[in-house]
């Protein structure tokens, strides 16, 4: 039986009548609540996971069990990391945590458009603030590859981002497998602005100092779909330069003309709209970097089929977000099974063989 026709008949129509920032407090609840019967969560583990020696896959030093991550935001917190990391992911992406504690932005600000597969926010980073997470944190087993992606403190200004940015890595340090910078979350002012090569040059080389001249763990760094090509090659030949280890493309678009509507919610839009804006984005990436640093490909990634698409267009790994509010827990089970099957049927015996493989080579 198909398993996700349990989610779309019973569960979807409910979470989807309450309000999206309540369906996520009630399914982090259940969560918790789920992993208290042991028979329950080992079911649902059961069902979602899938292993395979061909998904293995090494990227900036790191082992990952398979190639799918939850993107950053939906474990804002990091409470949700022990369940979502024994549910089919092989690392989950904690944060965006900045320096200080923070509510966000005032509710609403979260917006589904079920006809459009898409989800609109303007969360503005609602966290506990670093020294929070790291005592939520220590307290947890360790079971999939946690990433720690950090933001600035609204607050802070952006001539004090670098210490904001480094008292999250630092505070973090001992509990993240990889650090991202993030800077092309839409609902911070100013933080975009970050992408420019001459700033992010100086940001990166700042929040390195303020660490004492080494980040304690891989950096990746997470960029915006709206920049133009030239800007994001731009950027990407300063991550050469600064030895980044990973770039994440990408966050939401402030492009909503995809819903067609007079007056969408401001925010950032992702979800299946963006898919095709993410996936063009890592082929040109992937095109000018060919390897030399590895892409984390996400936007739109709804179906083991795009997350294959993304894969062959260069990145090495994938992460959902939006996905997963519309096709349920046992999507992770659906992609990394449609990604061994392509293994297995092209007689490949690990995932870096087809990384890249539909980008055409420049001669
Ligand atoms: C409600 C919501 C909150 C998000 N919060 C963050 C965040 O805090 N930090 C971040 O880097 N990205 C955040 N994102 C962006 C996602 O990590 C991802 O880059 C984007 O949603 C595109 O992927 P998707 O189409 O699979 O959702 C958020 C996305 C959503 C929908």
């Amino acid at each position: 039986m198909n398993r996700n026709i349990f989610y779309e008949l019973f569960l979807k129509p409910f979470f989807f009548r309450l309000n999206p920032e309540n369906a996520h407090e009630l399914s982090k609840g259940l969560l918790e609540f789920g992993s208290k019967i042991p028979l329950f969560f080992k079911t649902l583990q059961s069902l979602t996971e899938y292993k395979s020696s061909r998904l293995l896959t090494k990227v900036a030093g790191i082992q990952f069990p398979n190639p799918l991550g939850m993107a950053a935001g939906f474990d804002k917190t990091g409470e949700l990391y022990p369940f979502l990391s024994r549910m089919g992911f092989g690392h989950i992406e904690v944060g965006t945590v900045t320096g200080e504690e923070q509510p966000g932005n005032p509710k609403p600000r979260l917006f589904r458009y079920p006809e459009k597969e898409a989800i609109v926010n303007r969360m503005g980073f609602n966290n506990p603030g670093s020294e929070k997470m790291a005592a939520t944190i220590a307290k947890q087993k360790k079971y999939a590859i946690r990433g720690i992606n950090a933001g600035k403190t609204k607050l802070v200004d952006l001539e004090n981002a670098p210490a904001d940015y480094a008292k999250s890595f630092r505070l973090l340090a001992n509990f993240g497998d990889y650090g991202v910078i993030n800077i092309s979350s839409p609902n911070t002012p100013g933080l975009r602005s970050l992408q420019g090569r001459k700033e992010f040059k100086n940001l990166f080389e700042s929040i390195k100092n303020e660490l004492g001249g080494t980040f304690p763990f891989p950096v990746f760094v997470k960029f915006a779909p709206d920049l133009s090509e030239e800007e994001l090659l731009e950027n990407l030949e300063e991550c050469l330069i600064q030895k980044v280890d990973g770039v994440i493309l990408t966050n939401t678009t402030l492009d909503k003309s995809s819903l067609e509507m007079e007056n969408p919610e401001e925010g950032g839009l992702s979800g299946k709209p963006l898919r095709e804006k993410a996936n063009h984005f890592t082929k040109i990436a992937y095109q000018y970097l060919r390897g030399r640093i590895p892409i984390i490909g996400v936007g739109g990634i709804d179906s083991g089929a795009a997350a294959l698409e993304r894969i062959r267009s260069g990145a090495s790994l994938v992460q959902i977000y939006t996905g997963y509010i519309f096709r349920g827990p046992f999507l992770p089970y659906e992609i990394n099974k449609t990604i061994d099957d392509y293994l297995i049927q092209n007689g490949k015996s690990k995932l870096s063989e087809i990384v890249g493989e539909a980008v055409p080579t420049v001669k």
